[in-house]
Order: structure tokens, then sequence, then C-alpha cells
């Protein structure tokens, strides 16, 4: 198995796949690093890449609010998703390594991997979920 492949193996997010869909999305996706301070995605402006952490640390600013952001996570799904400008800054606080899976690619690999898709619908949720408690 590659090391990206092994490393997205860990990522609960992608937990139900075989080794051959592993390499497939491992093949997808491309490595990016980011210092400490460095802006992963920066609000309003345009883009469609979900972003895995793969290691250190990252923060989102949204809502008034700052969310932590650790090894396995994932950001990026909404523009992913619905096609509008960032909704929110995130960066590094610390070295981070991420996956960035563009639209084009990783769309049709959702629709083959039901699991995954599911999986980030429960992410979803869960953020939905955590901004509702907070206004109500
Ligand atoms: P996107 O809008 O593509 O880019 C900014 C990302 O920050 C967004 O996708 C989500 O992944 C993330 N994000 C936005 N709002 C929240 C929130 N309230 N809680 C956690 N993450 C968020």
């Amino acid at each position: 198995m590659t090391e990206d492949a092994d490393s997205l193996r860990k990522v609960p997010f992608f937990e139900d796949l075989t080794p051959d869909d592993l390499e497939r999305i491992a093949r997808i996706g491309e490595r990016r690093s980011f210092g400490a301070g460095d802006t992963i995605i920066a609000k309003d402006t345009e883009g469609q890449a979900l972003f895995v952490l793969l290691s250190g640390r990252a923060t989102v600013q949204a809502g008034g609010k700052t969310h932590e952001l650790g090894p396995g996570s994932f950001v990026g799904e909404m523009a992913l998703l619905g096609r509008r400008p960032r909704s929110a800054d995130v960066a590094a606080v610390e070295p981070t390594e991420c996956l960035v899976f563009e639209a084009m690619y990783f769309k049709p690999f959702l629709v083959k991997n039901p699991s995954v898709a599911v999986a980030l619908l429960e992410g979803v949720v869960e953020r939905l979920r955590e901004v509702q408690e907070r206004v109500s």
C-alpha cells in the first residue's frame, strides 16, 4: 500500500473503504503542507476542494467561534457540495499536512462510495448541531 493510502486508512472518514478504494482515493488527492499560521482556506474565496487533515492542527473561524481540527478531520465540504464561496477562514496552528481532493474527482468518488458520502453527511450534521445549540 502506498504511503498516502496508508495514511488515509487511519482516517475514520475512510475506514470502510477497501484497500483498492483507498489506493484510488489516495491517487486523486494531492498532499499539501502548511506551516504554523498559514492560511489553508480563505473566507469568501472560490474553490471546491475538500481538505482532509493527515497530521497537525488547524482552526476554523466561523460565526464568532474558533473550532479546533485535528488529524482525521475535514474542511471545505460546504463549497464542495454547495458551490458557494468559502464560508470561513481555516488556518494551520502548527505544521499541518493535508490531502486535498478537487471536487471534479471527489464527487464521482462519493457517488461510487456511499459509505464516504454518509460519513461526510454525519460530519456536516455534527457541525450543524453545534451551530444550532449555540443559537438556541
Ligand atoms: P467551506 O465553506 O468550503 O470553507 C470553510 C470551511 O470551514 C467550511 O467549508 C467548513 O468545512 C468549515 N466550517 C464552516 N463553518 C463551520 C462551523 N460552524 N464549524 C466547523 N467548521 C465550519
